[in-house]
């Protein structure tokens, strides 16, 4: 059952790094403004969608820390009710949102206790798992997450 649970983990680090492969277009997003990530949801706000933007919260203030060399803020306690939380009446978790969301809780883990020279890498992989899960569910924000990619500029 742990084998099962690691190789569907390595699956889905798998899709995460192809996404992670179209996104990365040189010099697009290093300068993006922190502030950009502007999504109008149309199915109203659902206990999960609120907590969505929490974490989108989150991964903003990750990406200004990252970008300052400031140490990541602590896992936000809250974040695990991402298994519980209520999803909007028009929309349904798939049989892979527990490990989606699994992958999720993990990168953030991974990148609080994460060394400064590992920080790009695992603030890249947390944005990873929002569109892994957002490539299954809700469409809607995927280009908005991309670009929360931190592109590191080509030498
Ligand atoms: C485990 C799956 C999963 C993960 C991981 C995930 N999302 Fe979501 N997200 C959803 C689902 C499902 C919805 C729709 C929620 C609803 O409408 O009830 C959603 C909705 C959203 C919304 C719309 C919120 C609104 O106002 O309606 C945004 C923005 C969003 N997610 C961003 C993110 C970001 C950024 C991350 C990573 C930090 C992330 N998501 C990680 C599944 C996920």
């Amino acid at each position: 059952m742990k084998y099962l649970m690691k190789t569907v983990l390595i699956f889905l680090l798998l899709i995460a790094g192809i996404l992670a492969f179209q996104v990365v277009v040189p010099e697009q997003s290093i300068t993006m403004a922190v502030a950009d990530t502007t999504y109008t949801n149309p199915n109203g706000s659902s206990e999960l969608a609120l907590l969505m933007r929490e974490m989108q919260q989150y991964s903003n203030t990750a990406k200004a820390d990252v970008k300052a060399g400031k140490t990541p803020a602590p896992y936000p306690k809250e974040f695990d009710k991402i298994h519980t939380a209520k999803i909007s009446e028009s929309m349904t978790k798939s049989e892979y949102y527990k490990s989606f969301a699994d992958l999720y809780i993990m990168s953030v883990k991974n990148y609080t206790s994460s060394a400064p020279a590992e920080r790009i890498e695992t603030y890249n992989n947390m944005v990873n798992s929002c569109l892994a899960c957002h490539s299954q569910h809700c469409p809607g924000p995927v280009p908005v997450i991309k670009k929360m990619m931190i592109v590191e500029p080509v030498k």
